[in-house]
């Protein structure tokens, strides 16, 4: 089996994993501030998702140093990097430490490791020999467990264990389950075409963020992710000046929840409307699932597997990211 549907059939393995571990008493924030990029990045949108849904603040910084309200709000910093060695990361979390504030670090060593280690700060270390973007469950999972140990959350387990259940029923052992079959419909919808993924409030725009990372590096395809309500308020004007274009290469992808709020609802279908129909293709995949982990594995699940398969129709390697690589290699050099 090629290594990246592996890891993408792992994903409730890793959750698994991530619900199961036995964290040290961690630094607590009234605020937090996870930092990371790409794949690891996403676990700070997520661990966003759950903070805000726990009536808590947790942010997601993608970039150098950090924001300028960390001064003053003094938030707990997690830093997430698989490698340990993205140097966006490294530069935020030397700035948290010139700040002195309290931190936690992810990855599965590198210099992060090595950081924490010297600053005896909690360092959580996330199994090795994967794709970062294909460890998002040892990730994110960890993200959650962390936060949870810091107080931040309340109890994971449940969600994470409930998100590797629903896993297991639509993706079987083998990878042949319902999940596996709307992922190959999906992607027979997008072959030639601009996934353009539609996600609403809360989980579901997490992973529509996902779903068309996942299409960039493992279909190594232009992809789009946009947000209801708001793409109502700009891209809907967007489908309708060059439809002989867009007909032909454009697939939208909605990403739905049976609780989302009845006007995102209503939008979904008159923006389906209107949209539909000047692009070559709609699809749709609801959230499964009670918890928030759950139904955003359930998204993040079959969406992983489209990337595969779209990947493997257009006779592409989902596994390297030779043009990240090189930029970072530039990067080095400079
Ligand atoms: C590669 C991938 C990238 C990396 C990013 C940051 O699979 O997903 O987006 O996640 O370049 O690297 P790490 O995760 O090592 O900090």
């Amino acid at each position: 089996m090629n290594p990246m549907l592996e890891a993408a059939l792992g994903l409730a393995d890793q959750l698994r994993w991530a619900s199961r571990l036995h964290l040290p008493e961690m630094p607590s924030g009234e605020r937090v501030l996870v930092t990371g990029m790409g794949g690891s990045g996403i676990s700070g949108d997520i661990a966003g998702l759950l903070a805000g849904e726990a009536g808590r603040l947790a942010l997601v910084h993608k970039s150098y140093g950090l924001p300028g309200w960390a001064a003053r709000e003094r938030p707990l910093v997690v830093a997430v990097s698989y490698s340990g060695n993205t140097e966006e990361t490294l530069s935020a979390v030397a700035a948290a430490q010139e700040l002195q504030l309290p931190m936690v670090a992810i990855s599965t060593g590198g210099k992060l490791a090595e950081i924490a280690r010297t600053a005896g700060a909690p360092h959580v270390e996330i199994p090795s020999g994967l794709q970062p973007r294909a460890a998002l469950g040892y990730l994110a999972g960890a993200v959650s467990m962390v936060l949870e140990a810091a107080g931040v959350l309340p109890d994971q387990v449940g969600g994470l264990q409930e998100a590797a259940s629903v896993l297991d029923s639509l993706f079987g052992k083998d990878g042949q389950g319902p999940g596996a079959e709307l992922a190959e419909d999906l992607a027979e919808g997008l072959v030639g075409r601009v996934p353009v993924i539609y996600g609403g409030p809360g989980g579901s725009g997490v992973a529509a963020l996902r779903w068309k990372t996942q299409f960039n590096e493992n279909s190594k395809r232009a992809a789009y992710a946009s947000w209801l309500p708001e793409l109502d308020h700009n891209e809907l004007v967007g489908w309708a000046s060059i439809p002989e274009l867009t007909r032909r290469v454009i697939g939208i992808v909605e990403l739905r929840d049976s609780a989302e709020h009845p006007r995102v609802a209503k939008r979904f279908e008159l923006t389906r409307q209107i949209a539909g129909a000047d692009v070559a293709f709609v699809g749709t995949v609801w959230a499964q699932g009670e918890t928030t982990w759950a139904k955003l594995a359930s998204l993040i699940g079959i969406g992983d597997l489209v990337s595969l398969f779209v990947a493997a129709q257009a006779g592409v390697d989902p596994l390297p990211v030779a043009p990240i690589e090189m930029l970072k290699q530039r990067l080095a050099e400079e």
